[in-house]
């Protein structure tokens, strides 16, 4: 009953002073007598009192027609004030029904404050959106093509985004302690498996805590979260741009061309077919001119091997050889590592990661490890002064086996 003076606010009842001239209204109280708190002690009004002689609605006569002159605007329901049908038993209402035995309060313990402080989370939603907001402009913004670029465009992103977060807690922060109600509650030990009745108190309980939350009530405070969280989702969306432009056909490609001359790699210098004469060398070649595009060198790195005649057999392209000189990609059908270990006595080619060996004269197919497919073969001929080049690119991609090809 205390404090009802504030929840009462336009359901006064009438002239209390009827009941004894004299008398002296409390706070609360107007010219009519209105009653403050439900009761009068000995025909006086006063506030949250209850003594004696009880005017509880005041509900004379007199009371009514005031009731009904009184402008309407001021019989609105303030945040703060009970639930009709509690004030109408409060006021003496028998027929009103009984206030539901809730284990949670509906409202906070003091309005004002749950007011001011639902304006301060508000406020902090705010900042967060603007955060957010700063950190998808700062995304766009620095270009990070420098260190010092990507130095400051780091900061940006990490300092917009730890406003965005900290104002997001900070507002759930003072949301949680001054707008919900505070109330302690003690669960007993209990069997793991719930009961019917447990149930449906979890069901009254998840009602009321969500009323408690006063989001469905104070739409300032549930707009200003969204609007905080809107861009705040958006962002890890804007790093997928990070993963870069599709790659399209460009993995499914080297450096190699038609024509292109093969370089020893350490050399950076063409070689021909009648210098390269020593069966069972090995030399690793990339595309001429690709030195300093290491991309390109990484994917188009190529061992050739002289082979006697005769040692070649298929499944290996004759017509993509050059005098006994065969060409494969380097580069494992596992998981890329540079496969160039090479048994000139048994013509194995290794890859030391997983130990995948392939056999050189047969087209470099597996015969054992995790690669599951040959190294593909690069076909290979010569040039009118004698140096070998490529008839093209690798008809097959090279590399690890994402590409799996059956
Ligand atoms: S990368 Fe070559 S065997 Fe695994």
């Amino acid at each position: 009953m205390t404090d009802s003076g504030n929840h009462f606010e336009g359901l006064r009842g009438g002239p209390a002073d009827e009941e004894g001239a004299g008398q002296q209204a409390a706070e609360g109280s107007a010219e009519h007598g209105s009653v403050a708190g439900g009761s009068v002690a000995g025909g006086s009004v006063a506030r949250g009192s209850a003594a004696g002689g009880s005017a509880a609605g005041g509900s004379a006569a007199g009371g009514s027609a005031a009731e009904e002159q009184r402008p309407r605007a001021r019989r609105r329901r303030k945040i703060g004030t009970p639930p009709p049908a509690y004030a109408r038993r409060m006021l003496g209402d028998g027929h009103a029904p009984e206030p539901e035995d809730r284990e949670l309060p509906a409202e906070p313990a003091d309005p004002l404050a749950a007011r001011k402080a639902e304006r301060i989370a508000a406020l902090c939603f705010l900042i967060s959106f603007l955060g957010s907001a700063a950190f998808i402009a700062a995304y766009v913004i620095f270009q990070v093509r420098s260190v010092d670029q990507a130095f400051r465009s780091n900061l940006a992103l990490g300092l917009s985004m730890t406003v965005a977060f900290l104002a997001l807690a900070a507002g759930a922060v003072v949301w949680v302690r001054n707008v919900m109600p505070y109330v302690q509650l003690t669960e007993e030990r209990h069997p793991l498996a719930s009961t019917d009745e447990e149930r449906r108190e979890f069901a009254t309980t998840f009602t009321e805590s969500t009323e408690a939350t006063q989001v469905v009530k104070r739409p300032l405070l549930r707009r200003s979260l969204l609007v905080a969280l809107g861009p705040l989702a958006l962002a890890p969306l804007l790093l997928l741009r990070d993963l870069g432009p599709l790659p399209r056909k460009r993995l499914r490609r080297t450096a190699w061309k038609k024509g292109t001359r093969l370089v020893v790699q350490s050399t950076n210098l063409p070689i021909r077919a009648a210098d390269f004469s020593t069966p069972g060398s090995l030399i690793t070649v990339i595309p001429e001119g690709t030195g300093e595009d290491l991309n390109a060198v990484a994917k188009a790195a190529t061992i050739i091997i002289k082979f006697r005649p005769g040692e070649l057999q298929h499944p290996t392209v004759m017509n993509w050889t050059v005098d006994g000189i065969v060409a494969y990609s380097k580069i494992c059908t596992h998981v890329g590592c540079p496969a160039a270990l090479y048994e000139q006595t048994t013509h194995h080619i290794l890859c030391p990661c997983h130990q995948s060996t392939f056999d050189a004269t047969k087209g470099a197919k597996v015969i054992f490890g995790p690669a599951p497919r040959p190294l593909p073969q690069l076909p290979i001929t010569v040039d009118g002064e004698g140096y070998l080049v490529a008839q093209g690119d690798f008809v097959v991609p090279v590399g690890p086996s994402f590409w799996e090809l059956g």
